[in-house]
């Protein structure tokens, strides 16, 4: 089974509702019928039903950016799985590195999270990478290692049939500075290795690894190219819809 490309945009904490609208007008009519790969939004939370319906019988879906892992409760300010689901969201990022940093998501959170998207059918994209600090230290195997780890305790092939990973070294991510595709696909390579020995070789052959950490207009060439880049996720350049066009129609 090849490995189809999947370009998401991770729109983080910018776009009320109506400019989100706007951003979903502009930018279908510019992928329409572009079938190469995966395409999907991650709005904030106020702006997924907008998003959802907007998209509705595109070749775009849907995703949150975060979720509590229980169903219901008393968790003030969070939003569970089963909301995601009953607004018509199909994907959810799961343990972002600026989840981690602001707000303490542990590996074990993590993986509480990942289990909560499998159990209820949510496709999940789950984030690891290493800090700057990591990165100098040369730290960037065992960070990764770790997080995968400790991120996908338990996880079988049944359920990694859904399962995305995304590689993101917190270094590359809004700073301008991405990664070299030579060093990403390194990094990839590593995580499918790994991927193997906790679970097993076909899953981690069909495994799709994404790079983020400013990918632009300009790099995106350069990335795609690579046999271990299954695509990418988008930050800052995917808040355009020309810009996160000229990405998904990547060469
Ligand atoms: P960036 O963000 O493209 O703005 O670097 C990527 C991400 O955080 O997912």
């Amino acid at each position: 089974m090849a490995r189809k490309p999947l370009i998401a945009a991770n729109w983080k904490m910018y776009k009320t509702p109506a400019q989100a609208q706007e951003f979903v007008t502009a930018f279908l009519p510019l992928v329409a019928n572009h079938d190469r790969d995966e395409i999907i939004l991650f709005p904030s939370t106020t702006s997924l039903s907008v998003v959802v319906a907007a998209a509705s019988g595109s070749n775009v879906a849907v995703g949150g950016q975060n979720m509590y892992f229980t169903d219901e409760g008393a968790f003030t300010g969070e939003t569970s799985p089963v909301m995601l689901k009953a607004v018509g969201v199909t994907h959810v990022l799961v343990g972002h590195s600026e989840r981690r940093h602001y707000f303490c998501e542990s590996d074990e959170i993590v993986d509480k999270k990942l289990h909560a998207a499998f159990r209820h059918g949510l496709k999940p994209i789950v984030c690891i990478g290493e800090t700057l600090e990591q990165h100098e230290k040369g730290q960037t195997h065992d960070v990764c290692l770790r997080q995968i780890r400790d991120g996908l305790k338990d996880v079988t092939a049944e359920m990694a049939k859904t399962l995305v990973v995304a590689y993101e070294p917190l270094w590359a991510i809004g700073t301008g500075q991405s990664a070299t595709p030579e060093a990403a696909s390194e990094v990839h390579a590593i995580i499918r290795d790994d991927i193997a020995r906790m679970i097993d070789e076909e899953t981690a052959i069909n495994t799709r690894i994404l790079y983020g950490g400013s990918v632009k207009p300009d790099n995106i060439d350069a990335l795609m190219v690579k046999p271990d880049i299954d695509g990418v996720l988008v930050g800052g350049a995917s808040l355009d819809p020309q810009s996160f066009a000229r990405i998904v129609k990547y060469c």
